[in-house]
């Protein structure tokens, strides 16, 4: 299923999207993923893993994936275009991952991000993420993770904030 949010349309990563892909993420993390990284995790089953893109004008600004381990939503990467960013674009993908995430029986949202993104711990905020820990020294180049959960992810309570926050479909797959 597609859905259009703000002037987004969010759908399933594919395999041509991969090129686009790799390469905001390249722009956007100093340890970089590999393209063929993301084309492992399309691989994966949809019981493990859910990964979405967001196009404009049928190009990807920006993408956002989790792995399902049990009833824990741990989302694994999200990145929008530095073009354009400040848009709401991953404010977009992030709802609608959860969403998505929600429908396939997630209760949990877990995530690990640089003590010093403060662009992402704003984001993750607004989805009522909050630091539970630090890992010490989890990035290769040393610096600390903040670990993040919200709870009750699957309650009617969240349901509204993910709408508000530019989720639209509610619903698992495409
Ligand atoms: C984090 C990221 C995905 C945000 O995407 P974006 O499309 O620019 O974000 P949005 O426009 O949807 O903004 C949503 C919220 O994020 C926060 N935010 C975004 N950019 C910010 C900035 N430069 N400074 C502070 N807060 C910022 C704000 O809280 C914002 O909400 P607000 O507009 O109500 O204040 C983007 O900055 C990015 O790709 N960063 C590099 C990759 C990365 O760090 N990913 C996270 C890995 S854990």
């Amino acid at each position: 299923m597609r859905s259009e949010v703000t002037a987004l349309t969010v759908r399933e990563l594919a395999s041509d999207d991969l090129d686009a892909v790799a390469g905001i993420e390249q722009a956007s993390n100093p340890n970089p993923w590999s393209r063929s990284l993301f084309e492992g995790e399309l691989r994966m089953s949809p019981s493990e893993r859910h990964w979405i893109v967001g196009l404009v004008d049928d190009a990807v600004v920006g993408f956002a994936g989790a792995m399902f381990v049990g009833e824990d939503v741990h989302v694994m990467n999200v990145a929008v275009d530095p073009a354009v960013r400040g848009r709401g674009y991953g404010r977009a993908l992030l709802a609608e991952l959860l969403m998505r995430c929600v429908a396939q029986g997630g209760r949990q949202a877990t995530l690990e991000v640089r003590r010093g993104n403060m662009a992402a711990i704003a984001l993750y905020r607004h989805f009522r993420l909050g630091p539970v820990g630090i890992r010490s020294r989890y990035y290769p180049d040393g610096e600390d993770a903040l670990i993040l959960w919200a709870h009750d992810i699957d309650s009617a309570d969240y349901a509204a904030v993910l709408l508000r926050l530019g989720g639209r479909s509610g619903e698992a797959g495409d």
